[in-house]
């Protein structure tokens, strides 16, 4: 365990990048362990992905569509209804909490359970093209105060290639996932398919978790889903986290919601270096993002 870059509160461990407080190396390196059930659901993301997206449609999912029945009064947001299973104190949680149990993840896969290689269990893997997660991490990185303000975009786009961030760098992750994808129940769906075609993702979604919709419900589910829906809802939009966790005069967590976005931030010599870098790293990884619509 040692620190990254000169950022204050950021931890290396085992090739993860966590934040010191919110994730505690003895709990992650317990992970592995955990005894899973078939009807555990893992979503794995780097950070920016949608993440929150997938937790609001497992959600839905569960609710039928039904938005009055998935919120949950009690809890403020999305991530306190699909946490993250490495976070600080969830662990616990996770052993005795009742089936289904989602999570969702930013680990690399070999710090998650063995038992997901001995086929118990399902992750959902969503991968988003990385210029647009650079973009959205910048941003975040201003709102989330645990993170640390950025200097500048520039500063900001280094930091990210070297991996200098929560979560590690984003090719180690993807491809650390992406190389073990038919050795575990998986579903890799990416982003950009989903603002493309919200419906036919859901509908695979539903499918790998066996949840059975009506046409009534799936209409539902995908209309709850939307970014301008999802945007409304408090939960969905961390609007009632407190201000020492998301300074909300930042902004606001649903932020943009599009493809491109990084084409109104990074230079042409920037989008050229991360062309080069991310030909290199993925050469062997037949992945393929949309960049812009
Ligand atoms: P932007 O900052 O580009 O808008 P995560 O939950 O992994 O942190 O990901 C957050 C990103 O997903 C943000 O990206 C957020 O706006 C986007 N997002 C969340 N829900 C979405 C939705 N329903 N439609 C489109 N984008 C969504």
């Amino acid at each position: 365990t040692m620190p990254v870059g000169r950022s204050p509160n950021l931890l290396l461990h085992r090739g993860f990048v966590m934040i010191q407080g919110t994730h505690l190396p003895q709990e992650v390196d317990q992970i592995q362990d955990l005894d899973l059930r078939d009807s555990d659901v893992f979503v794995a993301t780097y950070p920016k992905s949608g993440t929150i997206w997938l937790q609001h449609i497992l959600l839905l999912l569960q609710s039928k569509g039904d938005v009055d029945l998935m919120s949950n009064k009690d809890k403020l947001s999305n991530g306190d209804l699909v946490p993250w299973i490495e976070v600080n104190g969830q662990i616990q949680e996770f052993a005795t909490a009742e089936s289904p149990r989602f999570r969702v993840t930013h680990l690399p896969f070999h710090l998650m359970p063995t038992a997901l290689s001995r086929k118990k269990g399902k992750v959902i893997y969503v991968a988003r093209n990385p210029k647009d997660i650079l973009v959205s991490f910048y941003y975040f990185h201003k709102l989330a105060t645990m993170l640390e303000t950025p200097r500048s975009f520039d500063d900001f786009f280094e930091k990210f290639i070297k991996g200098e961030v929560m979560g590690g760098r984003w090719f180690e992750h993807i491809k650390s996932w992406f190389s073990h994808k038919d050795d575990i129940n998986m579903l890799f769906i990416t982003y950009e398919e989903m603002i493309l075609d919200l419906t036919s993702v859901i509908k695979r979604i539903a499918d790998f978790v066996d949840t059975e919709l009506t046409q009534d419900q799936l209409q539902n589910v995908v209309k709850h889903s939307t970014f301008k829906n999802m945007r409304k809802i408090p939960q969905a939009n961390y609007e009632q986290v407190p201000g020492d966790l998301l300074d909300h005069h930042e902004g606001t967590f649903m932020r943009k919601g599009t493809i491109g976005d990084w084409k109104n931030h990074f230079t042409v010599a920037q989008s050229e270096k991360f062309d080069e870098i991310f030909k290199q790293e993925m050469k062997d990884f037949p992945v393929s993002f949309i960049w812009d619509i």
